[in-house]
Formats: structure tokens, C-alpha cells, sequence
């Protein structure tokens, strides 16, 4: 039950970057006086998001951005696996009735979504884009140092990415149950995997490149660097338990499963899960599995891509098609381009 009013919620952020999208940036301009329509038009935002919704408006531009930033990396990190992350925001079919389990899947997904978040308020506020936030403030330019080093330029303000997605992304935790602990546990991980990222980037000045003094500020990395750092922690997720308290009815701590010493806690960089991954073969509604039924496959791969595992023994269909295209072009003085037409026969397979 929890499991699935923690899916619905995170349903509605995507639909904030998937179908309000380009609503959100023709309306930014006048967003002030609409906020309050558009808040309320998003489903499954727990209150406290709605809330910031109206109070931050500009925010939740970045917001969005970053949950399809998010989104989009892991479809690119899990585009050879069964599992292609897209029982999660893949339209309408997701409204209420993707009961995800507290796998290692969903953990990668709330780990990297909200590593979007962070990351795309953190570049929102160094392009000026939000009111309340810009370069960091603490490496402003100053002198150079004995060493002949100094910030300048615009150093990005990591700590207001981190608060805000913070704010913004926990709050939809509200039931206070284990599966709210993996998320919270997941979402910091995934800001954590952003602030670990950051790069410091310098410029050299002095005679002819010699590098005697140079200016640095701080920037973020590609987010592909972040998606395949959490991908690595996706690998090595740790499976936790809850730990209740003493009197309290609801559990206030994970622990390592598998740990010889008892009560150990994970690390805060750790992704963490609850359950075993459903295999992921079939269709399967309670799951939040779509199945591999129409996927592509490599017929001479033996790994997880070729067929025989990604379509789960049941065979595939073979599609053979010509490809064609403009080749052995030639520039002729003066003006014209000469080129051939070269073919190649491919062949395509797909899950049965
Ligand atoms: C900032 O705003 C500009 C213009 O509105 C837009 O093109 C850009 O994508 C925005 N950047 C971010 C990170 O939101
Ligand atoms: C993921 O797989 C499903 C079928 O299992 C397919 O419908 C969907 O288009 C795939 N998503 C991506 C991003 O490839
Ligand atoms: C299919 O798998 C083989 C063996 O792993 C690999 O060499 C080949 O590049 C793959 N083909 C495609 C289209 O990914
Ligand atoms: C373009 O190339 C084709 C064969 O490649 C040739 O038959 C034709 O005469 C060429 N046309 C010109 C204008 O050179």
C-alpha cells in the first residue's frame, strides 16, 4: 500500500517534465499569477510539494527539467536490460497502477532522479534562471594567492541544489514507513553522487601559457559522469532491513542485511534496497513490469542484450530490411555534389 502511494507521487514529477513540460516554459513569464493552476493540475504532488510548486513557481521549471534529466540517464544506462526504466514515466498507462517494488531498480530511480534535480537547479541558478539562487557566493573573485591561484567567474552554487532538491524531492515522503527510509536513503544518495562530481576548472594566465597564475571556480560534470557513477552504486546497492524503535510502531532505521556485525547502518552514499528484483520477463501490472515482449536483442550476444536471456527463453522474430543510403559523394568545380546510392541488408530481432 505504501509502496504504491510512494510510486503515484513519483508518477507526478514526471508528469511535471513529461507532459507539463513545454507548457511550464511558454507560461514562465506569467507563471506568478497562473501558479496556483498549475500546481494544482499536477497529480501526485504530496502537499508540502504542491505547496513549494506555488511559492516557487520558477523552481519547478528546474524541477521538472531535472526529473526528465534524470529519467533520460537511466534509459541510457539500462538500455540493454530487461529492466529499460521505463515503467516509470512512460505515459498514461503509469497513473496509480505501477506498483514498483523496493528493488534495487527503484532505488537506481529515485537515486538518479533526484541527482537530476540537483543537477539542474544547481545549472538553473549559475544561468541566472531562478530568483533565489546564482554563483556561489563564498568563491567570489578575489586576489591572487601567494601560489598565484584565485576563484573567479561563476562558481556553481551546489549547496542551493542540494537544498532544494532536498526539500522538494523528501517531501513526497510522507508514510513514515521502510519503503519511505529506502527512498529518503536513495534520494540522498543520488545528491551526494552530484556534490562527489563536482570539478574545479581553471584558467591559465601569464606569459604564454607558463600557468604562473590562474583563475578556478567550480562546475559540474556532464551528468552522464553522475549517471555512470550511480550506475556503479547500482551495481554494489547494499540490501537493507528496517530497524524499529524500541516503542514506536514504525521502523526509524535500515541496517545491512548481510552484515557479521549487527545494526551496521549503510553508507549515506550507498543506493540501498528492500526486496529482490522481479525477474522482469513478463507483463505484469503488481510488479510495475512491462516485459520484454517486443525489445530488441543481439543474436550473437551471450550476455544480458542477445536474445536468448533478454527475451527470457521464449524466442524472437527476425526483420530483414535494406537500408540505403547517399555515399561516394564527389564535389564537382563548380557547383554540384555527385553521389551513388549504397544498400546493405540488416537484420533486426526482436523478443517474442
Ligand atoms: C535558463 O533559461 C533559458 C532561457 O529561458 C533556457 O534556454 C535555459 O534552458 C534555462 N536553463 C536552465 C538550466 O534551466
Ligand atoms: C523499454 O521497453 C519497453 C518494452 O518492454 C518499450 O515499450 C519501451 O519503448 C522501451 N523504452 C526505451 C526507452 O527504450
Ligand atoms: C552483438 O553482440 C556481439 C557480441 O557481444 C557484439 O560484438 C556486437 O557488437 C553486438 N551487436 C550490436 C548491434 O550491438
Ligand atoms: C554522376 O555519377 C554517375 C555515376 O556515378 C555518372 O553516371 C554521372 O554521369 C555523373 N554525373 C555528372 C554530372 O558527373
Amino acid at each position: 500500500m505504501g509502496v504504491s502511494r510512494n510510486t503515484k507521487l513519483f508518477v507526478g514529477l514526471i508528469y511535471v517534465s513529461h507532459c507539463m513540460y513545454g507548457n511550464f516554459l511558454a507560461l514562465s513569464s506569467v507563471v506568478a499569477l497562473g501558479a496556483n493552476i498549475i500546481c494544482n493540475k499536477i497529480p501526485g504532488l504530496a502537499p508540502k510539494q504542491r505547496t513549494i510548486c506555488q511559492s516557487r513557481p520558477d523552481a519547478i521549471v528546474a524541477i521538472g527539467e531535472g526529473a526528465k534529466l534524470g529519467i533520460s540517464e537511466c534509459q541510457y544506462q539500462f538500455r540493454n536490460k530487461r529492466w529499460n526504466c521505463s515503467n516509470i514515466g512512460s505515459g498514461d498507462s503509469m497513473f496509480g497502477h505501477v506498483h514498483l517494488v523496493g528493488s534495487r531498480e527503484a532505488a537506481f530511480t529515485y537515486a538518479i532522479s533526484t541527482a537530476g534535480v540537483t543537477y539542474a537547479v544547481t545549472q538553473a541558478c549559475s544561468q541566472g534562471n531562478l530568483s533565489n539562487c546564482g554563483c556561489d557566493r563564498s568563491k567570489k573573485e578575489g586576489r591572487f594567492s601567494a601560489q598565484g591561484w584565485k576563484w573567479g567567474g561563476c562558481s556553481a552554487d551546489i549547496t542551493y541544489g542540494l537544498k532544494l532538491a532536498r526539500k522538494f524531492m523528501d517531501a513526497r515522503e510522507i508514510e513514515e514507513d521502510e519503503r519511505s527510509l529506502m527512498n529518503l536513503h536513495n534520494n540522498r544518495a543520488g545528491r551526494k553522487a552530484v556534490k562527489e562530481k563536482m570539478r574545479t576548472e581553471c584558467k591559465c594566465h601569464g606569459v604564454s601559457g607558463s600557468c604562473t597564475m590562474k583563475t578556478c571556480w567550480t562546475t559540474l560534470p556532464s551528468f552522464r559522469k553522475i549517471g555512470e557513477h550511480l550506475r556503479m552504486k547500482y551495481n554494489k546497492a547494499k540490501l537493507v532491513e528496517p530497524i524499529k524503535g524500541r516503542r514506536a510502531r514504525r521502523p526509524v532505521f535500515l541496517t545491512l542485511k548481510k552484515s557479521k556485525r549487527p545494526h551496521r547502518k549503510p553508507r549515506r552514499s550507498d543506493i540501498v534496497y528492500l526486496e529482490k528484483s522481479p525477474n522482469y520477463c513478463e507483463y505484469d501490472l503488481t510488479t510495475g513490469t512491462l516485459g520484454t515482449v517486443g525489445r530488441k536483442c543481439n543474436r550473437s550476444s551471450t550476455e544480458i542484450d542477445g536474445c536468448g536471456l533478454m527475451c527470457c527463453g521464449r524466442g524472437y522474430n527476425t526483420h530483414q530490411y535494406t537500408r540505403t543510403w547517399q555515399c561516394n559523394c564527389k564535389f564537382h568545380w563548380c557547383c554540384y555534389v555527385n553521389c551513388s546510392t549504397c544498400s546493405e541488408r540488416t537484420e533486426e530481432f526482436t523478443c517474442k
